[in-house]
């Protein structure tokens, strides 16, 4: 089944590291749960300052929930990078991955499946 997606980075909205971390932890714990229940998969990856996260699913779904994450104060700065239209999905296995590392770069390469 063919899916919407995109891509978009912001910033964190806390500068203490120890804080970021845990909330990114949460963040990608919770998401895995409710994403799941709503037919979104996805990844996401913090590099201490900035998150970067794919959204896929329904298009419809998808776009409520980023305006969703976007009102968000935990974080700011928020840019859609790219959207895709009618692809297959990537992340099937996953309501949310958390990247081990940052790596923006995978993110990017998904994008243009
Ligand atoms: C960087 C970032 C990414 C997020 N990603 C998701 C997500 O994929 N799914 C989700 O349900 N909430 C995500 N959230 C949390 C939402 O903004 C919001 O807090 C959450 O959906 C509220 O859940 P609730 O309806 O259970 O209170 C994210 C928040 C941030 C800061």
């Amino acid at each position: 089944m063919k899916i919407f997606r995109l891509l978009y980075i912001s910033r964190c909205a806390s500068k203490d590291k120890f804080d970021a971390e845990t909330m990114i932890f949460k963040i990608s714990k919770h998401a895995s749960e409710k994403n799941q229940a709503l037919g979104i998969t996805g990844a996401i990856t913090f590099d201490g300052n900035d998150f970067a996260q794919i959204l896929e699913g329904d298009k419809n779904i998808v776009l409520k929930l980023f305006e969703k994450i976007k009102l968000d104060t935990r974080h700011d700065n928020i840019n859609l990078v790219k959207v895709q239209e009618n692809v297959e999905r990537h992340y099937a296995a996953w309501g949310m991955k958390k990247l081990d590392s940052y790596n923006y770069d995978e993110l990017i390469r998904v994008m243009e499946d």
